[in-house]
């Protein structure tokens, strides 16, 4: 009998099964990896594939536990017109090592049960075709039972939670920062406002909902910053929204960013070696938690395994605004490895980096990690923590009112500090080579597409 042991996860006894018999339900994954055959197990999934000789009926079933199916063996007599592709069903029977060498557990079935048919012939997936990314992403309801979307969003959440225990680990407290604010964190102009669907109330009655305009957060760093001056060091996972008119290949306009942010840092070598750390065990802990899901990324698209390994080259330039252009002519450069660039023109960048002091207004301690095929995949700075410095600047930008709050923070107790953000789906397109970003999310937003 199975019992739960080592890396198991407790079996549980299937009582709502209306049989007089009571299985044991597994996961496909726990199926797969069973210790020991099992009689009375049942397992739950979709149908990948239905092949039926005239000794034997083969099942293949999938539950998003794992890339790999379960096999399934019947007797052809169990076969029936709704046991089709992209069925769901419900197979009991006994788990048995099976013949071959690539699997190490089948299930031979004594029961089928179609819990859910499929409608075959309308169904946008076909069995055993490897469909272009393209042609599934006019799915969204339905691109998940694909195979490289099911390996990408378990992909997707195993690199969450390598964040996540990357930042917990090392003494940061998780911050949830709003993603409803009156603040246009940027400055870059493009946000997203919010209002009402009782629109026409709001403007005959010239009132906004919140009294005040407010948008979608186009990133968490200024409520980071309120967070850095209680707890020293500060992280936030969340969306964030960007109204950037651009169906290009790494831009949505809902993302999610990963932000950091450390009181008492004078150095912007120390901004880069959080970052360089955070990406190093956040992808080193992907790829030993899900090496299947890794792998079938590695095996049809570009082979970024390397990207773990790779010591960036440090850049120091200065002059215009780098487009993707001048970004990809400085990775290939310095040799298609990730690079760091820093101190850029003061003109160029948000009112909240530090002057550097370099010349009247000239640069700022800002840094930016371009990465081969992608581009800027983090931006970050040192923050302007001296109140006459950040003053004159947000007045010569008529800011001054509007940030009296942000001033506030230099007049109780300030400390140096610094930060960063990484787009999460950029990272995930980078680790795994996917090469639009609109395959690393789960359900893409962009100029002039918001499906479901
Ligand atoms: O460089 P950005 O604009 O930096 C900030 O927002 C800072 N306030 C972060 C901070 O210091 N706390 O954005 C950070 C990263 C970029 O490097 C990029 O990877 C990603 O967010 N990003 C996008 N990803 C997808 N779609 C978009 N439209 C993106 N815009 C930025
Ligand atoms: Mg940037």
């Amino acid at each position: 009998m199975l019992r739960a042991r080592g890396g198991w996860r407790a079996l549980r006894r299937c009582a709502s099964l209306p049989r007089a018999r009571r299985a044991v339900r597994l996961r496909v994954r726990e199926a797969l990896g069973a210790p020991e055959p099992a009689d009375e197990v049942q397992v739950q999934g979709w149908v990948r594939s239905v092949r039926s000789q005239k000794e034997v009926l083969f099942l293949h079933i999938n539950d998003g536990s794992s890339l790999e199916n379960l096999q399934v063996v019947a007797d052809p007599s169990l076969e029936n017109r709704d046991l089709t592709f992209g069925s769901a069903v419900e197979v009991q029977g006994k788990l048995v090592k099976s013949p071959h060498k690539m699997q190490n557990m089948e299930l031979k079935a004594e029961t089928i049960r179609v819990v859910g048919p499929c409608d075959i012939w309308s169904f946008p997936l076909k069995m055993k075709k490897r469909h272009p990314l393209e042609y599934v992403r006019q799915f969204p309801h339905l691109r998940c039972r694909n195979n490289t979307l099911g390996s990408l969003l378990r992909i997707r959440s195993e690199a969450t939670a390598a964040i996540h225990s990357f930042f917990q680990d090392n003494g940061y407290v998780h911050i949830h920062t709003p993603i409803i604010t009156s603040n246009d964190c940027e400055g870059a102009g493009d946000l997203f406002q919010i209002e009402t669907s009782n629109k026409a109330r709001e403007s005959a009655e010239k009132t906004h909902f919140f009294n005040v305009p407010a948008f979608l957060t186009v990133s968490g760093q200024l409520h980071l910053e309120v967070m850095s001056g209680a707890f020293t060091h500060v992280f936030t996972f969340g969306p964030t929204f960007r109204a950037e008119n651009s169906q290009s290949r790494r831009h949505l306009a809902e993302f999610y960013m990963v932000e950091a942010e450390l009181s008492f840092t004078e150095s912007l070598q120390d901004i880069m070696q959080v970052m360089e750390d955070l990406f190093k065990t956040a992808t080193s802990t992907v790829l030993s938690k899900c090496p299947r899901d890794v792998e079938l990324f590695h095996k049809y698209m570009a082979p970024a395994q390397k990207v773990i390994n790779v010591t960036e080259k440090s850049c120091n330039c200065w002059g215009c605004d780098l487009q993707t252009e001048h970004e990809k002519y400085l990775v290939k450069h310095c040799g298609e490895v990730p690079v760091f660039v820093i101190n850029y023109p003061y003109d160029l960048k948000p009112f909240y980096m530090r002057d550097n002091e370099d010349g009247p207004q000239h640069t700022v301690a800002a840094v930016d990690l371009l990465v081969p095929g992608i581009g800027e995949l983090c931006g970050g700075s040192l923050r302007e923590e001296r109140l006459p410095f950040l003053k004159s600047r947000l007045q010569r930008l008529g800011l001054a009112d509007a940030y009296q709050w942000y001033l506030d923070l230099r007049k109780f107790g300030s400390v140096p500090h610094g930060g960063f953000g990484m787009g999460f789906e950029r990272y995930l397109q980078y680790i795994l080579g996917v090469d639009n970003i609109k395959d690393v999310i789960p359900f893409p937003r962009f100029s002039h597409s918001c499906l479901l």
